[in-house]
């Protein structure tokens, strides 16, 4: 079992000087989950309150009356936060480190150049008619514009929702509509290793979907110079409408309860749905997680290699080290290029103290050997942190050892979309470390484990994992759909989160992701709805039925494993299934490219017609003796027939 393996102790030198060594965690935890109105209200001191709260905590998870706010009769401002409060202090120090996906290419950007060109932006976009509670789509590379673009919507009270640069046409124009946005942003093209991918050929289609016509201007970035299309009255250039702007713009006072943001991610079930963030608690819960559990001190270059398309980028990259008045550095590229030392390099060159990344990409680079780091020292580092995916413990050890120099503690931590920021990690001088484990709840953070039923289960056990009561950075609602919100997280169990996520907890009260529990894909750290592969595929001419589910794969955590029924008369073809795989990737995005597809001429289903993905899950791993009851198949011979061709991968 797991337990058996090392256990770190917390480093002295760490504990020495950290926010919270082991006595003020327990404290402070007590204290949070004892007095939480009390905990949050102080905690809310963090930030800078137009009008400070007296509500603090009014929330309710009964499934008839889902209602959760924080702070609600505060009024603050998530830009000045971020930005106008630093400039005395912090001013001339860099708030954005920039690297380029070109090595020869970087720059640094100050607390006050941030703050000016964000409120030039933001007045540009007032220009355009853009206000308080529309709605604008980023669909941008990791260039310093995209967080000046979320803080430009933040400052004049526009809600952002953020669309990752490899989703496809279909997806930006899907969310377009899904939030109903006035504006896009985007740039000419992104650049990613060495690549050239391009987001504005990728937007004009998007536009001429049925439905995006809300859409009336597009702002785009020059980051390449690539040639692309222009539709005149439609289409801006950023500099144009930004460079001429006043660099002060009046920030909007926004009530704590104000949507900050939209953001889009992939459950069991339907199309994305869109997760609505709010202000104050929000960006309390940010700015706190990024202080405590990355042990962030003033000076520090703190790196985080998410993208800003997802949660990770909004509140680790942008949100939480900004309030924070950290240094933040932002890469455009990718770890493998130009070679598999960029990480280090990069660490390097600009004296990186706290590298937070995922296991996807420490088992690539462990892929490689140990001495895929051999160009750099590394010697700056003091802290690293996984997030995304369980971190199998080798991976763990390994990005310790090799990427760490055997003296970093890694933060295992674990959090959602949903969540808004991290709700079970180590602290850095506080707790001791189990590779593999995301260990212990973070302040004001109640987890638990429940068995199918909805049971408490106690102790040293395994179960699903809930959340008991609301804490600050949670998302509200489902942009326009509070219904599904309900129905989603809150109807599986009596008045409890349902994360999705299944976990064992040892005996020490240590927390151990074991992974989703529903069907929900976790593919190199990126989430996924099988249901949205599927529906993908079966509206491919050829296709009459398509299962998708996930297997382990040694290097993305999990690969996407296809069955595809063809409808009669169709061959099955390998240019086919070329076909299919182009289909997808063209449908939602690159991200969704299937690793296996095999024909099945029948899936496994029960008499009343259900899929019975247990069995698919099963023969996708190759463990096929543990098929389990197949009794309840309507015609078990088509298990034998999936097993007699399983594409080996
Ligand atoms: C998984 C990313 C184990 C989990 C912040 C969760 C993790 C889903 C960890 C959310 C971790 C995230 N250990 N599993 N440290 N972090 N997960 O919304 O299954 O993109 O439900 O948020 O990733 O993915 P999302």
């Amino acid at each position: 079992m797991s337990e058996q393996q090392n256990v770190y102790p917390v480093r002295e030198d760490i504990a020495a000087n950290a926010w919270a060594d082991e006595a003020t965690y327990q404290a402070m935890y007590q204290q949070s989950v004892d007095d939480p109105e009390g905990f949050w209200a102080e905690q809310a001191k963090r930030l800078d309150w137009i009008k400070a709260p007296t509500k603090i905590k009014s929330t309710s998870f009964a499934r008839d009356n889902v209602d959760i706010r924080w702070f609600e009769d505060g009024q603050l401002n998530v830009a000045a936060n971020c930005l106008d409060r630093h400039l005395e202090k912090r001013g001339d120090q860099t708030a954005i480190i920039w690297e380029g996906d070109d090595p020869s290419e970087s720059k640094h950007i100050s607390y006050r150049e941030l703050y000016e060109r964000t409120n030039q932006l933001a007045n540009g976009l007032k220009e355009l008619g853009v206000g308080k509670g529309d709605t604008v789509t980023l669909y941008m590379p990791m260039i310093p514009e995209a967080a000046m673009a979320m803080l430009a919507c933040a400052r004049i009270g526009a809600v952002h929702s953020v669309v990752f640069g490899g989703f496809s046409p279909d997806a930006v124009a899907q969310r377009v509509i899904g939030a109903d946005s006035k504006l896009v942003i985007t740039a000419d093209e992104s650049v990613r290793g060495g690549k050239q991918v391009p987001l504005k050929d990728n937007v004009d289609a998007a536009l001429t979907r049925e439905g995006t016509n809300v859409c009336q201007n597009v702002l785009v970035v020059k980051r390449t110079g690539g040639e692309i299309e222009w539709k005149e009255g439609r289409d801006l250039w950023f500099s144009d409408l930004v460079d001429k702007q006043s660099t002060e713009c009046e920030p909007e006072a926004m009530g704590a309860e104000d949507p900050l943001f939209i953001l889009y991610t992939s459950g069991s079930t339907g199309a994305p749905k869109g997760l609505k963030h709010t202000t104050g608690g929000y960006l309390t819960f940010a700015a706190m997680t990024h202080q405590y559990v990355f042990d962030y001190h003033e000076g520090e270059v703190y790196w985080c290699t998410a993208d800003v398309g997802w949660v990770t980028g909004h509140s680790y990259i942008v949100y939480g080290p900004l309030a924070n008045g950290a240094t933040t550095l932002m890469f455009e590229g990718v770890p493998s290029y130009p070679t598999h030392g960029r990480l280090g390099d990069i660490v390097d060159k600009h004296n990186v103290n706290i590298l937070y990344t995922a296991p996807t990409a420490v088992r690539a680079l462990m892929a490689h050997g140990d001495n895929v780091m051999d160009s750099s020292k590394r010697d700056s580092l003091r802290l690293l942190g996984s997030v995304g995916e369980p971190i199998n413990p080798e991976a763990w050890e390994w990005f310790y050892r090799v990427i760490g120099n055997e003296k970093c503690p890694i933060v295992d931590t674990w959090w959602q979309t949903e969540t808004g920021g991290i709700m079970i990690s180590p602290l850095p001088g506080a707790t001791p470390l189990k590779p593999g484990s995301a260990t212990k709840p973070f302040f004001g953070v109640q987890p638990a484990l429940v068995d199918n039923e909805g049971n408490l289960l106690e102790g040293a056990t395994e179960g699903n994992l809930v959340i008991l009561d609301a804490w600050p950075g949670q998302a509200r609602s489902i942009w326009g759909d509070h219904d599904r919100f309900v129905q989603t997280y809150f109807s599986t169990y009596d008045n409890m989160y349902f994360t999705g996520d299944g976990c064992r907890r040892d005996e020490d009260g240590y927390y151990w992701i074991t992974g989703r529990v529903d069907d929900v894909l976790n593919v190199s750290g990126h989430r996924m709805g099988t249901a949205e592969i599927e529906s993908s595929l079966v509206a491919h001419s050829a296709v009459a039925e398509a299962a998708v589910v996930g297997f382990p794969h040694d290097i993305k955590g999990q690969g996407i494993y296809i069955y595809v029924t063809l409808n009669d008369e169709i061959d099955p073809t390998d240019e086919l299934k070329k076909e299919l795989t182009q289909w997808v990737r063209k449908d939602i995005g690159p991200i969704a490219s299937p690793d296996v597809i095999q024909w099945a001429p029948g899936l496994p289903k029960t008499r009343s017609g259900k899929i019975m993905r247990r069995i698919l899950r099963k023969i996708a791993a190759n463990e096929c003796d543990g098929l389990g009851d197949t009794s309840t198949l309507a015609d078990p011979s088509v298990v034998d027939e999936l097993i007699e061709h399983r594409v080996n991968k």
